[in-house]
């Protein structure tokens, strides 16, 4: 199994930035705000964030601003709520949130919550409970959440509540660890918590874990690095992160390290990419492995960050 191998990620994330024409960065293209993101916040954990040139990813970060309001994954990309929250985030990290125009961007995400509470990701319209927590936890960052109804929000995030205790991605739809850390995560952020029954929610969550000791996202699905974040994250927020078995996650994660190039991957022996490294790192930090700073669950933001903007620290 052998220990995290940190000079080696630290390398991997720094190295993913500067390709631009391989296979990854080609993927990445469109998302390349998520992927500033995900590869910022590992830098961080692993305190290392000193190493990249925080004023030009701003103004970079910038460039993507769309005069909506809303940011695009890259520059001259449509904007989207999912690369907007990545925008703020990465701002957060950098303690830069005062370039913003706030009340443009929260005019923004405001924009987009529908009538029922729910809220698109975009001007075209698509629904789904990651919306809510994204629209919910930037507010949240930027001190807006005045500017939502933030009751007819929580009521459509309850509406997505199965009879097994999850959520999924729209009233009726199946449930799974990915909606369930945004509807959590959601309702943790709006003090709306005691809409979830813990203990039941809590063993759908702990049967995630697998013989192998990684997690999965439903039923009869493989265990998956990205996973360890998606269920622990819910498991801590609803104080059962003591029913899996740590050691044994702990062990998955480092079994799904490339120890030679750096980079982590869903599950042992795949190719690596920088989703995983994040999720990968962001689980072991919820699971105490020495040396990396903590992350808040609900926020997705190394504690320090978090607390910085809600208690000037
Ligand atoms: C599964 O991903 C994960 C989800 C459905 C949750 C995604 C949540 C967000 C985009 C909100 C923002 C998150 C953070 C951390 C700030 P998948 O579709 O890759 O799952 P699969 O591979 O199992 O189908
Ligand atoms: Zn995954």
């Amino acid at each position: 199994m052998g220990e995290l191998a940190v000079e080696k990620h630290v390398k991997y994330v720094l190295s993913v930035e500067k390709r631009k024409d391989d296979f990854e960065s080609v993927v990445m293209e469109h998302l390349r705000m998520n992927g500033a993101y995900w590869g910022l916040t590992t830098l961080d954990m692993l305190g290392k964030l000193e190493m990249v040139d925080r004023d030009e990813i701003v103004s970079w970060v910038m460039q993507c601003q769309h005069e909506s309001g809303g940011f695009g994954g890259n520059i001259g990309h449509d904007p989207h709520i999912l690369y907007t929250v990545s925008a703020v985030q990465i701002l957060a990290l950098f303690a830069k949130i005062d370039v913003l125009d706030i009340d443009k961007v929260s005019n923004y995400i405001s924009c987009l919550q529908n009538e029922d509470g729910s809220f698109s990701g975009d001007m075209w319209g698509e629904v789904d409970t990651r919306f809510s927590y994204i629209a919910i936890c930037s507010l949240a960052l930027l001190h807006r959440l005045d500017k939502i109804d933030v009751e007819k929000a929580v009521k459509y995030i309850i509406s997505c509540k199965n009879v097994d205790g999850g959520f999924g991605s729209i009233p009726g739809a199946e449930s799974h660890a990915g909606q369930i850390f945004c509807c959590v995560g959601a309702l943790a952020i709006t003090g709306s918590l005691h809409h979830v029954d813990k203990d039941l929610l809590g063993w759908w969550l702990c049967e995630r874990q697998v013989k192998s000791g990684g997690l999965n996202g439903r039923p009869e699905k493989l265990p998956d690095v990205c996973y360890s974040w998606w269920v622990l994250s819910s498991l801590i927020m609803i104080d059962r992160a003591h029913w899996i078995d740590k050691e044994k996650l702990v062990r998955f994660i480092l079994d799904c390290q490339d120890k030679e190039n750096g980079g982590i991957s869903d599950r042992p022996d795949d190719a690596v990419d920088v989703y995983h490294t994040y999720f990968g790192v962001a689980g072991l930090s919820h699971l105490e492995y020495p040396g990396l700073k903590p992350i808040d669950p609900a926020y997705a933001l190394p504690v320090d960050v978090v607390n910085r903007i809600f208690f000037g620290k």
